[in-house]
């Protein structure tokens, strides 16, 4: 049997929170280890322009996040890691790709209204609301199968999957039918409580923070308001460092549930077993990272190696579409 071909980016924001990592980096590393899957990991620096036109840091950004990547387990011999940018087929099939879905379709994504909402984006630019057809153009060119990504990227790939039957009916069966892969974790909550966790809103633990500042971080977090002292009953559901035991201390959420309820159970002493484990968790990949950090001309020839190999793939997905369009090159 073949190796089910797997394809995943994030867009270049430098230094990754652990959100990133327990919504799909995990996810990315686990399908990698396992023989049946082989992957590609794109880094979307053009996506990266539609929220934000200023690309002073934008080639830092993408080497932070690949050393966050390799140093959370993925192999860049096993897995190409490259930038969008530097593949230009992705602006060709992203063109192909605009013919096949309506505005009408693009307007009624549910990620970009939110992204206007939240952003409070006044005018959209064509760029923007062209995304999920950049999106289906990462995955297509690779032939993604499966695409394993939070929660509110499966309205993109729902779009890839429309614009890929839509192509093969006119032109012939050149793409297959990606399907999202979600995580074992939903959306984590900032450390702020009351909002998804994002470097913008500064309430994110990073994957490279250390172990004092993890546990500093979560100190200052807040719990349930209405438990103010060790001994006051807590509300498990309605407490942000809850939902992170959840994620990172499953086996003793049943235990710290009942405690947190009767009061035995003191916020101070919940928020350090979770920051523990969280610490459990980051340890190997600060070490790995201490590695990467000295010495980024590798982190740089690594890109450089996965840019080479991804663009094979994505010209033999190209030359296929375009002899498929009966526009291929000319035979004399
Ligand atoms: N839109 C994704 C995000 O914001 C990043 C992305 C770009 C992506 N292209 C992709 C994810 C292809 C999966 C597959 O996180």
């Amino acid at each position: 049997m073949n190796a089910k071909r797997v394809l995943s980016g994030m867009r270049p924001s430098g230094k990754l929170h652990i959100g990133h990592y327990v919504g799909a980096l995990q996810n990315w590393v686990a399908l990698q280890n396992d023989d049946g899957y082989d992957n590609y990991h794109l880094i979307a620096d053009y996506h990266a322009l539609t929220t934000n036109l200023d690309t002073s840091n934008v080639e830092e950004d993408s080497i932070e996040m690949t050393i966050d990547w390799i140093a959370a387990g993925i192999d860049p011999e096993k897995s190409p890691i490259f930038r969008q940018s530097q593949i230009k087929q992705h602006a060709e099939l992203y063109l192909i790709f605009g013919m096949l879905v309506t505005a009408n379709r693009l307007e009624r994504n549910p990620t970009l209204k939110d992204q206007i909402r939240d952003l409070n984006i006044k005018q959209v630019v064509f760029g923007h609301l062209g995304y999920p057809a950049l999106q289906a153009a990462d995955i297509l060119l690779y032939k993604g199968e499966c695409v394993p990504v939070g929660e509110d990227q499966v309205p993109h790939v729902e779009i890839t999957r429309e614009i890929a039957r839509r192509f093969n009916n006119h032109y012939g069966e050149v793409f297959p039918d990606p399907e999202p892969l979600l995580s074992r974790a939903p959306r984590l909550v900032g450390l702020d409580g009351d909002a998804k966790m994002s470097k913008s809103l500064n309430n994110t633990v990073l994957l490279s923070d250390p172990p004092e500042t993890v546990e500093k971080k979560l100190r200052k977090a807040k719990t349930d308001p209405q438990k103010v002292r060790k001994g006051d009953p807590g509300r498990p559901d309605v407490c942000l460092i809850y939902s992170y035991q959840k994620v990172f201390n499953s086996d003793e959420t049943e235990a710290i549930d009942a405690d947190c309820r009767s009061g035995a159970l003191g916020c101070a002493d919940c928020k350090m077993r979770v920051a523990a484990k969280i610490n459990d968790e980051l340890a190997p990949i600060i070490e790995r990272r201490k590695e990467l950090e000295a010495d980024r001309e590798k982190v740089r020839r690594i890109v450089i190696d996965g840019e080479a190999r991804a663009r094979e793939t994505a010209e033999a997905t190209m030359r296929e579409a375009r002899d498929g369009m009966k526009m291929g090159a000319l035979d004399v």
